[in-house]
């Protein structure tokens, strides 16, 4: 099967969660098409391995670590990058997750907050501090990487409340993106993952598992990165420019609304 090319030379990225998963992969695609990439995270060791991994193939990669829960912080990465690499055309927010399944009554008020901050508040912030330099270009691409489980909850299967509560908050805040920027040549849209194998839900998950998530798809199969990696690509693309607002569910149809 051929690959869909991209040209993104020019153009200037700045994904968080870059070290890893659909981050990682969405980083390094961007790279392979033409675009100078940050990659920015909390893992110091792998965010700067992905760089050098993108420079060590010819492209230009810079590893920015960055809690992105951290206003002070994130505010400096993106006018870095932007200073650096004199614009930015893409924010990608991929940094996300959660590490417990627990019903309403047993979430902690803490485990709300943390898990929250991470999902929800992290993108109000690099959106927030990437909105003036997209405004000064008027040009712009934002994806936030939301989820099914901010779409859709299973009836009987826990989950966790803060997260699906904060991908369902992303799904909302991506409208509200897009309505404040449309009129400065901004796009904003989400990504709604099925469940993807990427190496942390490889490492919870046994083959039966993976196997029986695929099953439950019309497609047959779990999702691997490239599957959401290329949905990212197209929607920042020149070509995406008439596509806002707009949460793209890509399960392989396991969900139907
Ligand atoms: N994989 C799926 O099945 C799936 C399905 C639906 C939605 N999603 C969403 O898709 C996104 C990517 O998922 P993934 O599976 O690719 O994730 P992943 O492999 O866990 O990668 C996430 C990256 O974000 C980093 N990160 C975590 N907390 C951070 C923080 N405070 N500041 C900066 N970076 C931080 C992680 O670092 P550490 O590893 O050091 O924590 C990791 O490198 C997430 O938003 C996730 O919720 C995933």
């Amino acid at each position: 099967m051929g690959k869909t090319k991209f040209d993104f030379a020019g153009q200037v990225a700045v994904v968080t969660g870059g070290a890893r998963g659909i981050g990682r992969g969405s980083a390094e695609a961007f790279a392979e098409a033409g675009a100078r990439v940050y990659v920015v995270d909390l893992d110091e060791k792998d965010g700067e391995a992905v760089a050098q991994g993108v420079r060590a193939k010819g492209g230009k990669a810079a590893f920015l670590a960055c809690d992105v829960t951290d206003s002070k912080r994130v505010k400096a990465v993106i006018d870095q990058a932007a200073a650096e690499a004199g614009r930015l055309d893409i924010l990608v927010n991929s940094a996300g997750g959660f590490w417990q399944q627990l019903t309403v009554e047993e979430t902690s008020e803490e485990e709300w907050d943390k898990v929250v901050d991470l999902n929800l508040k992290s993108i109000f912030l690099s959106c927030k501090f990437a909105i003036p330099h997209f405004k000064k270009q008027n040009y712009g691409r934002i994806v936030n990487i939301g989820s099914m489980a901010g779409v859709s909850v299973f009836p009987g299967a826990l989950s966790s409340p803060p997260y699906s509560a904060a991908k369902a908050g992303i799904h909302s805040l991506t409208r509200v993106l897009a309505v404040e920027l449309g009129k400065h040549g901004v796009t904003a849209n989400a990504i709604a993952p099925g469940t993807t194998a990427t190496e942390r839900v490889v490492a919870v998950r046994n083959a039966e598992q993976m196997a029986m998530i695929g099953r439950n798809t019309l497609v047959g199969r779990i999702a691997q990165v490239e599957d959401m990696v290329g949905w990212v690509l197209f929607l920042c693309s020149p070509e995406g420019g008439y596509f806002t607002g707009q949460t793209v569910a890509v399960n392989g149809g396991r969900f139907l609304h």
